[in-house]
C-alpha cells in the first residue's frame, strides 16, 4: 500500500547514535509513497553523513540556515511551508530542550520555530540514555512540548548503545513508520473502546491434537490496527495465529472458543464497539483426553463426541449493553455462496445492527478481500482491496453508525 502517497515529510536528525536508524526510516517513508526532505544538525552529521541521507531521500540535505541554494536565502521558511509534517528522529535530549525554549540558533530548531504551527504538525521520536530520559528536566520538557502540540512517538525500551538497559531508545524504523501512517488517519473513533476477536480457535482432542480452521486472523488484525489508527483504545482477542500485534493495541492470546468467550466477557463491559471477526469453531470435543489417544492396532477409529461452543457474538449482542446499543456489535459471515441471503439471515439471528459478509475461500489467508455490509437499511459493497484498506473503510462506516446511535 502507499499509505503516505502525496505526503511531504521533513525528516530532521539531531545528534545521537540512533541516527543510523534514520537512514532506514527515510527509505521506509519513501517506499510508502512519501517525499522526504532531510534536515540535519551539525551533531547529527557526526553520526551519519549527509551523503547517505541525500542518496536515500534523493534530495540535497539541508544543514545550515545560511544555505545559499535557496533564492531567498530562507531555508527555514521554505522547508517548513512545504511540509505535511516535521518528524524529528532521532530527537536528542538537547534538541528537546531547544524546541521547548523556542531557540533558533541553527537550521533545524529555527525551522521548527518558524513552521506554521496549525498546519504543520511536529512529531518527535526521542533517543537517549535511560538516565537522560528519566531526568526531571527531560520529562518536564516532554510534558511542555506535548502541551505545545508536539506528538510523541515512543519511546522504546531495551538494550542501549551505552550498554545500559531501560527506556529512551528510539523506536525501530518500522514502528515509526506505522505511527506516522496512523498519525495521518482521521480520528473518527477518539474516545471509543473497541474490542475485536480474530483468527481461528483451537479445540483440543488430546494434548497434541485439535480441531481448528484456516482463518489467518489478517482481517481482524487489520480492523484492530485501523481502529487504533482512528484514535480508539483497542483490545484484540486473538486465537492461535503468529501475526505481529498492531502498534498500540492490547492483545490477549486465547486458544479455544471458551477461552475467547471468557476474555471477551471480561472486556465487553467497558467496550463501546465489538467486532467479531474470529472464525470460532462451532463444536468442540465433548471431553479432551488427558493423554495422547493411541492407535491400538484394532483398526477402530476413536469415537469422539462433540459439544456446541457458545456463540460469543450472540451472547454479547443479546446482553443488555448490546441490546441498548451502548455496545455497538458487528458480526462477520464467511460463506461459500448466496452471501447476501446468508448475511441477512445471520444479522437477524445474531441480533447485530451490522453484519459483514465475505466469501470464505476468497478471504482465508489472503492479503486482500471484498466485503458486503448488511444493515437495517440495506447493503453496501466494498470491492476487492487490501484488508487494511477495507478495515479503514469499515471503521469509517462503524463510526458513522455509532454517531447516528449516539
Ligand atoms: O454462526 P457463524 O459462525 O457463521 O457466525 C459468524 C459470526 O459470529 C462471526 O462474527 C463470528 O466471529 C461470530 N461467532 C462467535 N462465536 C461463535 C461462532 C461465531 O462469536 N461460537
Amino acid at each position: 500500500m502507499n499509505d503516505l502517497a502525496g505526503k511531504h515529510i521533513v525528516l530532521g536528525l539531531s545528534g545521537g547514535i540512533a541516527c543510523y536508524k534514520a537512514a532506514e526510516l527515510c527509505r521506509a517513508l519513501i517506499k510508502e509513497g512519501a517525499t522526504v526532505q532531510v534536515v540535519m544538525t551539525e551533531a547529527a552529521e557526526q553520526f551519519i553523513t549527509p551523503v547517505t541521507m541525500q542518496a536515500l531521500s534523493n534530495r540535497p540535505v539541508y544543514g545550515s540556515q545560511w544555505d545559499a541554494r535557496e533564492p531567498n536565502n530562507m531555508p527555514h521558511i521554505n522547508l517548513s511551508r512545504e511540509a505535511d509534517a516535521i518528524l524529528i528522529a532521532p530527537c536528542s535530549a538537547d534538541f528537546m530542550a531547544k524546541l521547548l525554549h523556542g531557540r533558533a540558533d541553527e537550521l533545524l530548531s529555527l525551522m521548527c520555530l518558524a513552521r506554521p504551527i496549525a498546519q504543520v504538525p511536529l512529531l518527535i521520536a526521542p533517543a537517549m540514555n535511560r538516565e537522560m530520559w528519566a531526568h526531571p528536566a527531560t520529562q518536564r520538557n516532554l510534558a511542555q512540548l506535548q502541551a505545545d502540540g508536539a506528538t510523541l512517538l515512543g519511546v522504546g525500551s531495551g538494550f542501549q548503545a551505552c550498554g545500559e538497559t531501560g527506556d529512551g531508545r528510539m523506536l525501530e524504523p518500522q514502528e515509526l513508520l506505522e505511527d506516522v501512517i496512523a498519525f495521518f488517519q482521521p480520528k473518527v473513533l477518539t474516545g471509543q473502546q473497541v474490542l475485536v476477536t480474530a483468527g481461528p480457535t483451537y479445540e483440543a482432542i488430546d494434548p497434541v491434537r485439535g480441531i481448528t480452521n484456516l482463518s489467518s486472523g489478517k482481517m481482524g488484525f487489520a480492523i484492530a490496527r485501523a481502529a487504533r489508527e482512528a484514535g480508539a483504545q483497542v483490545t484484540l482477542v486473538a486465537g492461535p495465529v503468529s501475526l505481529p500485534t498492531p502498534r498500540g493495541v492490547t492483545r490477549i492470546d486465547v486458544k479455544s472458543a471458551q477461552n475467547m468467550l471468557e476474555a471477551v466477557m471480561q472486556h465487553a463491559p467497558i467496550a463501546t464497539i465489538f467486532v467479531a471477526t474470529a472464525a470460532v469453531a462451532d463444536w468442540r470435543p465433548a471431553s479432551a483426553a488427558d493423554q495422547k489417544i493411541k492407535k491400538d492396532g484394532s483398526g477402530q477409529a476413536p469415537q469422539l463426541g462433540f459439544t456446541e461452543n457458545p456463540d460469543i457474538l450472540a451472547s454479547v449482542a443479546q446482553s443488555p449493553r448490546g441490546q441498548s446499543r451502548a455496545l455497538f456489535c458487528v458480526g462477520f459471515a464467511a460463506e461459500s455462496h448466496d452471501l447476501l441471503a446468508h448475511a441477512q439471515a445471520k444479522r437477524a439471528r445474531k441480533g447485530v445492527p451490522l453484519l459483514v459478509g465475505n466469501i470464505g475461500p476468497a478471504t482465508f489467508g489472503q492479503d486482500d478481500n471484498a466485503l458486503l455490509l448488511v444493515d437495517e437499511h440495506g447493503t453496501q459493497d466494498m470491492p476487492r482491496a487490501p484488508k487494511l484498506a477495507l478495515a479503514r473503510q469499515l471503521i469509517a462506516e462503524i463510526s458513522r453508525r455509532t454517531r447516528a446511535v449516539a
